[in-house]
């Protein structure tokens, strides 16, 4: 079953076609275009600007990578939400549209969903042999993105437990917070880490929220105020490279010690059989080299998508829709509506 995938929740406009066979996956395209370069004058995503760059261009994308009558998919996926209801709206106009016209399947899944199906997706060169190992079940994903960071205990094909989620900040969130404290502008996130590879991850012991409290939620506003204070107090230290980099590497010392050790937390606990990460942050290469050393000590299967899979794509919208479309679900083609609060967990 061959799926076009369609993603426009946030500020990239993706498409991809993604073919399922039993419980593999296989991408036959990946599109993504980055509005990053937009938003960025902003400091962030504007969503009313992140729609109308969707609207320009996502038909044409589609256009241009499938035949006018649809006759080389077999359903569409399209993310209905969470993420920006202007931006999601756009994808699910689309969709609907396309669904309705070529008579296919439709299915709305979850952003975050698709995040999880990223563990699905084959990699290239090396990866290639190695991603045809699916993530065994019971698969516990720890999913970090810029609005969310949930501890996830995957049963089986669509029966999700949420074991934990963020009471405020998400942790990509932080990131892009901390960043523009230290004036590095947006997405922070990768800024930070390369910033943080010429510090000290220990120069300062910011809190690591709820760590030590029982459950998996977490906690990152406590860390971003004490990172602002830090840099209110040191404010002569500013412009110091020596002083930003120790920041930027003990901020994300902090984040990366809470994520991993809940994570370790809950497989002691709940003992399954593969551990993964995904997420816009999970492109993090301490925290995946963290996580990969730690479950792979406990002699766990240990999965992380490629790194173009962890950011925003498409792909993972097809392989969620893919499953979701095999397990018997349907969005009706003229009901589906974003919903930005949509939850894949029962
Ligand atoms: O999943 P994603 O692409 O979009 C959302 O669904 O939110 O995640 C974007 C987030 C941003 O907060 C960005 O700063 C963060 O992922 N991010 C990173 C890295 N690359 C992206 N955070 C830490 N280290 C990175 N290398
Ligand atoms: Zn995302």
């Amino acid at each position: 079953m061959k799926i076009l995938g369609i993603e426009t929740s946030c500020d990239e406009t993706a498409i991809a076609i993604v073919e399922g066979r039993g419980n593999r996956l296989k991408v036959l395209k990946n599109i993504v275009y980055s509005q990053v370069d937009i938003h960025a004058e902003h400091g962030g995503v504007v969503p009313e600007v992140a729609a109308r760059e969707h609207m320009q261009k996502l038909l044409p994308m589609i256009e241009a990578e499938l035949s006018s009558d649809g006759a080389d998919i077999d359903g569409i996926a399209v993310t209905a939400g969470p993420g920006l209801a202007p931006a999601l709206r756009t994808g699910v106009e689309v969709a609907k549209v396309l669904a309705y016209a070529w008579n296919k399947p439709l299915i709305g899944v979850s952003h975050l969903e698709g995040h999880i199906y990223a563990n699905w997706l084959p990699g290239e060169g090396i990866w290639k042999r190695w991603r045809h190992r699916r993530p065994k079940m019971p698969f516990l994903c720890l999913m970090v993105s810029g609005g969310h960071t949930e501890l996830v205990l995957m049963e089986n094909y669509g029966i999700f437990k949420r074991l934990g989620e963020t009471i405020d900040d998400a942790a990509g969130e932080a990131f892009d917070k901390v960043a523009r404290m230290l004036g590095l502008g947006y997405p922070g996130g990768p800024k930070i880490a390369k910033l943080a590879e010429q510090g000290r991850g220990d120069a300062y012991d910011f809190p690591r929220g709820l760590l030590d409290k029982p459950g998996y939620d977490f906690s990152f506003s406590g860390l971003k105020t004490s990172v602002l204070y830090t840099l209110r107090n040191n404010e002569d230290k500013i412009n110091d490279e020596d002083f930003r980099a120790d920041i930027a590497a003990s901020f994300q010392e902090a984040v990366i010690d809470v994520l991993v050790k809940k994570t370790m937390k809950a497989v002691d606990e709940f003992k399954p059989l593969g551990v993964g990460i995904a997420g816009g942050v999970s492109a993090n290469r301490l925290l995946r080299s963290r996580m990969e050393e730690e479950v792979i000590g406990r002699g766990l299967n240990f999965y992380m998508p490629e790194f173009a899979y962890s950011l925003d794509n498409a792909s993972m919208i097809a392989g969620a829709g893919y499953f979701r479309l095999k397990a018997g679900d349907r969005s009706e083609a003229l009901d589906l509506v974003v919903n930005t609060n949509l939850d894949f967990v029962q």
